[in-house]
């Protein structure tokens, strides 16, 4: 453990964390090259103690070492959890066992995860929401709800009389070093830009919420929970989140256009004739913005910031040994650090033999969230002047799902018992 005790931030607010220098993948997707930072904090006031979240379990020793460096735990009137995931509520059992009087305060969101966290019955706790405060004695802690960053559980608490904003995992990143202070600790700013990346970019509506919540608040100092304390210039991480959540690409072609992406991958040219056909169909329906991609020659990474300012996506893939073929597989798996729920989806490709890559890219545009209301379109080996029209009328009913024009057919009961006489 290191020898770093308790550490003041403000008077009688501390830094009572734990450092983890030695980590280098968190959550398996993370790449942590400089470790990470667990960040708890304790706040005294004149009739009260808080303790603003814990850490991970396996660090919960020096936690607790730095904690009793700066209170009691019979003093200990609040327990603040800002977000539940376990690398800030390992220690949590236990400090409820040292500290059984004080009272927990969570996110209505947060129920679920502190029931599975701490498993006795009687478990108390305090729902709080923005607008809610807890009252130290000349310390006052007021909660922001802001959900889904990056957890449904996530909120923020800010400590009035000091301007620290305690912001959970907003504002943080896996980037450990024992000078705490973001003006010592060296240049970390490509943490902070991966954490945003790979957290919180998912969310970004949810940013611009929590933003709206914290940019009018008069801020001395941001307490994250990971990473360096924001002391210096704190309100350039604030503007920083507003650049990094708006959108990425200048909308040069308006806001009342949509947007369809085509991406294929063609190995005669023939699923690349059917991409055509795709774009050409989709192109007679004014208002859409018709692109198109061939995932042979380019990188995932601007796709990607295309994918989450698009409308709607169409992949077309030859069917090779069963499956789709990996330039797909790829980019499709790199869109978990964007939204794409509610995008309208959809896929094309020619086959030799069987042909399953179509419903294969549609079952993942599925479990990925997006709209796939027409099916795809298949074609053997080289695509017949009638599937390519098939592929034509799919471009046309993407773009018109995509400008709210699509014709709803209304089947008529008459209409219904004459097909069922039919099949019978
Ligand atoms: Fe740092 Fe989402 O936990």
């Amino acid at each position: 453990m290191s020898t770093l005790g308790a550490i003041a931030i403000a008077p009688d607010t501390h830094w009572v964390g734990a450092l983890d220098p030695g980590l280098r993948e968190f959550d398996i997707i993370l790449k942590t090259a400089n470790g990470t930072t667990y960040n708890s904090y304790c706040v005294r006031g004149s009739s009260g103690v808080a303790i603003i979240d814990t850490v991970k379990e396996s660090h919960a020793g020096e936690f607790f070492t730095r904690l009793e460096q700066v209170a009691r735990y019979d003093e200990i009137t609040a327990i603040v959890l800002n977000h539940l995931e376990p690398d800030h509520t390992g220690a949590l059992p236990e400090l409820m066992r040292r500290a059984p009087q004080a009272k927990l305060y969570i996110s209505n969101k947060a129920q679920l995860m502190l029931k599975a966290l701490v498993k006795h019955d009687g478990l108390a706790y305090t729902i709080v929401n923005t607008g809610d405060s807890v009252d130290l004695g000349g310390r006052t802690l007021h909660f922001l709800n802001t959900p889904y960053l990056h957890w449904p559980d996530t909120q923020c608490t800010w400590l009035e009389q000091q301007g620290i904003l305690f912001s959970g995992d907003v504002f943080g990143c896996h980037f450990c070093d024992s000078r705490l202070f973001n003006g010592q600790v060296g240049d970390f700013r490509f943490s902070f830009e991966y954490y945003y990346a790979h957290i919180m970019r998912p969310f970004r509506e949810h940013v611009l919420d929590a933003l709206e919540l914290i940019e009018p608040l008069p801020l001395k100092l941001i307490a994250p929970a990971h990473g360096p304390i924001l002391r210096d210039a704190p309100r350039s991480y604030v503007q920083r989140y507003r650049q990094l959540a708006a959108p990425l690409l200048h909308n040069e072609i308006g806001a009342s256009n949509k947007s369809l992406l085509v991406f294929y991958i063609s190995s005669y040219g023939n699923t690349s004739r059917m991409a055509e056909a795709v774009r050409d169909g989709a192109e007679t329906i004014p208002g859409v913005r018709v692109s198109l991609y061939d995932l042979q020659g380019g990188g995932n990474l601007p796709f990607v910031d295309l994918i989450e300012e698009a409308d709607g996506l169409a992949f077309g893939s030859p069917t090779i040994n069963g499956d789709a073929v990996k330039p797909v597989w790829d980019l499709l798996s790199s869109l978990a650090v964007i939204k794409v729920r509610d995008k309208l989806g959809a896929a094309f490709g020619s086959y030799g033999w069987s042909g399953e890559a179509v419903n294969m890219i549609e079952d993942r545009l599925r479990g990925l969230k997006l709209r796939v209301p027409i099916q795809g379109v298949r074609a053997r080996l080289i695509p017949t002047d009638e599937e390519l029209g098939l592929c034509r009328d799919l471009g046309k009913q993407l773009a018109l799902h995509l400008t709210g024009s699509i014709e709803h057919r209304v089947i008529a009961m008459s209409e219904l018992l004459t097909q069922e006489s039919t099949h019978a």
